[in-house]
């Protein structure tokens, strides 16, 4: 069983993933890292030297290896689960959409140098754009404007996910 979480940038996919992994004693994958470590290069760096279209090839290629894994919370990377045959690699996963809104959005990445895509001037078009793909890849949708310690006890309690570790309780503080 794998969680993938999904969502726009900042929306609060690793920071809340970490909790839940944390608490569940389900593994953590990110995917920009896994692509990072993959490539030799950062999320930056393709976007710069290779292009968005060879990043998307490799992001698919992830969201194929990573689909294979069991017991993973999986922080996506913002675009992946807005393309169908990525929707279609984690088909057999639990996709978990993080809503959160663009107000939120901005001013959590108002300094955010590491994005490529923030950098067109385009982030808001694009976040309106990308939302009914978010919607239409997932099976929960959570609510985001929350501390991230509480979205992450929403997504666990949703899921079920309090007793899937014995010693989950004993981790306690997520
Ligand atoms: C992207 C989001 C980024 C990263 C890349 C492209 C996107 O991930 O995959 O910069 O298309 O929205 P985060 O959502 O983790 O920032």
């Amino acid at each position: 069983m794998n969680i993938v979480l999904c969502g726009f940038m900042g929306c609060g996919k690793t920071t809340v993933g970490k909790k839940i992994a944390r608490y569940s004693g389900l593994s953590f994958i990110d995917m920009d890292k896994y692509i990072e470590d993959k490539e030799k290069m950062t999320v930056s760096q393709i976007f710069a030297e290779k292009g968005e279209d060879y990043f998307r090839d490799v992001e698919h290629a992830a969201c194929l290896s990573l689909a294979k894994k069991d017991n993973c919370v999986i922080a996506s990377g913002g675009g992946a689960l807005t393309f169908s045959r990525n929707q279609e690699a984690f088909a057999g996963c639990t996709i978990v959409f993080i809503n959160t809104p663009l107000s939120v959005i901005q001013h959590r990445l108002r300094n955010d140098t590491k994005r490529p895509l923030l950098k067109s001037g385009d982030a808001d078009k694009l976040f309106f754009k990308r939302r009914p793909q978010y919607f239409k890849a997932a099976n929960l949708v959570v609510r985001g404007s929350l501390p991230p310690k509480r979205v992450a006890q929403n997504i666990i309690k949703k899921l079920n996910l309090e007793n899937i570790n014995e010693t989950a309780e004993l981790k306690g503080d997520m």
